[in-house]
């Protein structure tokens, strides 16, 4: 198993190339599932959460075709899957995919809305929280399916076909507004989502969904209405830049100094975590194409009160990051996590690497320390493993981070984007 060492204290100059994001890519994936016409994705990132998820559509009876192709500004980081459902020869989403990547369990509603049945596995908790499916079956449900919950798969019906219907989250789920989104996209009628999550990521979705037919009113806003159509049709789609990807290389900056240009993205993704950052002290410059995030190493990192929220709020996937740039501020931070139950599972390994963490309920308390020294640590999750990458870059001495295959789940090229910024990390093969 590889794993990652970083010698630390060295601030980083330079420029980061942002990826597609992995969180849209992944829906507008499943979205093939829908039109027997070849769906086209580009600027897909190459992380090990999609190619998981294609070996998923293939089992479906999709035919995957990948090429690599530069994505328009000269680089060669961008690639491009075409996606054909000409056929559905399987319904069944097994466990053994499903409960390595949640993603997998959005299957669901295309599957049923298109075939008038799928299996899909119960993807079981995580390392961040327990992880219901109750939004996505309670809203097939309305709208017409029967499901059981049999030895640990949903097991949907529709014979009759999904019919339109209103449908209120009591919660907003980034994944159940997804899954209905395409279900509702096929059903007889017209749906309402209330309540639904405004992500970017659904944004991409419903741009994706109109461009392959579907009619779909109130993009970015939490009501969502969805006329149905009979069938949809292939479509050619650039998956947009990745916003967590986009704050990660920002806060790296901000925990090391210097001063990066981030390309191919976009700071109208990231406006809250672009405020706290200005708070904490990074001066974020606009431009074209992204962005031009600076902190002279000498200038402290202030303390900053921050608690996730759906969008357009703070994010839980910039939780961690933000805890290790808290960690070694000047001050003292309180980090309240509402999205997740178990999101801290990041704060003993950051206390390894010397930081100050008092966890109480889902709030920690981060007293701001200059004595970050590097040691062996080990990550549950993709977020948590990416806050030891950047605790490590700024910790005196040699961190080694174990489990890489996490942060392989969702961030390209990681240590050569930030080699290339002067960073001296480097991955070790083999090593557990
Ligand atoms: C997506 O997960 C992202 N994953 C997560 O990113 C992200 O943390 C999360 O949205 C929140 O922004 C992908 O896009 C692939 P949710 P998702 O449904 O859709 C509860 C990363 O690091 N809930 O919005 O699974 C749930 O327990 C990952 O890249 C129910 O109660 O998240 C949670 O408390 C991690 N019942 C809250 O809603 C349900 O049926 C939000 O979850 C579904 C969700």
């Amino acid at each position: 198993m590889d794993s990652i060492r970083i010698r630390g204290g060295k601030p980083l100059y330079g420029k980061i190339e942002i990826s597609g994001a992995k969180n849209a890519a992944l829906p507008l994936m499943v979205a093939s599932l829908l039109t027997e016409e070849t769906v086209t994705l580009h600027n897909l990132p190459h992380v090990a959460d999609i190619t998981m998820l294609i070996n998923l559509l293939c089992q479906h009876g999709v035919k995957a075709h990948l090429n690599g192709e530069g994505n328009g500004n000269g680089n060669s980081n961008g690639r491009a899957v075409s996606l054909t459902a000409k056929e559905i020869t399987n319904t069944v989403a097994p466990y053994e995919i499903v409960r390595k990547m949640r993603a997998g369990a959005l299957v669901l509603g295309p599957l049923l809305a298109r075939e008038g049945k799928a299996k899909v596995s119960l993807p079981g908790g995580c390392a961040i929280g327990t992880r219901p499916m109750n939004l996505h079956v309670d809203g097939l449900e309305a709208m017409g399916a029967k499901i059981e919950i049999e030895a640990g798969y949903m097991v949907a019906h529709a014979p009759e076909g999904l019919k339109g219907a209103e449908i209120r989250f009591d919660t907003v789920s980034v994944g159940a507004t997804e899954d209905l989104l395409m279900a509702a996209a096929l059903a007889d009628g017209v749906t309402v989502l209330e309540n639904a999550a405004r992500e970017p990521e659904i944004t991409d979705l419903i741009h994706l969904l109109q461009a392959m037919g579907a009619d779909i009113k109130g993009e970015g806003t939490d009501r969502l209405v969805i006329t149905g159509k009979e069938k949809l049709h292939g479509a050619d789609y650039t998956v947009m830049p990745d916003r967590i990807e986009t704050g990660t290389y920002a806060m790296a900056v901000g925990i090391t100094g210097g001063k990066v240009e981030l390309t191919n993205t976009r700071a109208d993704l990231i406006e809250a975590v672009i405020e706290v950052m200005e708070e904490a002290g990074l001066t974020i410059e606009r431009t074209e194409d992204g962005m031009i995030v600076s902190r002279d190493p000498e200038t402290p990192i202030q303390g900053v009160d921050v608690q996730t929220q759906p969008y357009p709020g703070y994010p839980t996937d910039m939780q961690a990051q933000f805890m290790a740039l808290m960690a070694a501020s000047n001050g003292a931070s309180m980090i309240t996590e509402t999205i997740f139950e178990n999101r801290f599972m990041h704060v003993p390994e950051l206390s390894r690497l010397g930081a100050n963490i008092n966890v109480h309920g889902r709030s920690a308390m981060v007293r701001g320390t200059k004595e970050l020294a590097g040691a062996p640590v080990m990550a549950t999750d993709l977020r948590a493993s990416v806050s030891l990458v950047l605790a490590g870059l700024a910790a005196s001495g040699e961190t080694l981070i174990n489990r890489v295959y996490h942060l392989d789940r969702g961030y390209e090229r990681l240590e050569e984007k930030l080699a290339a910024c002067g960073a001296d990390i480097q991955r070790v093969q083999g090593e557990a």
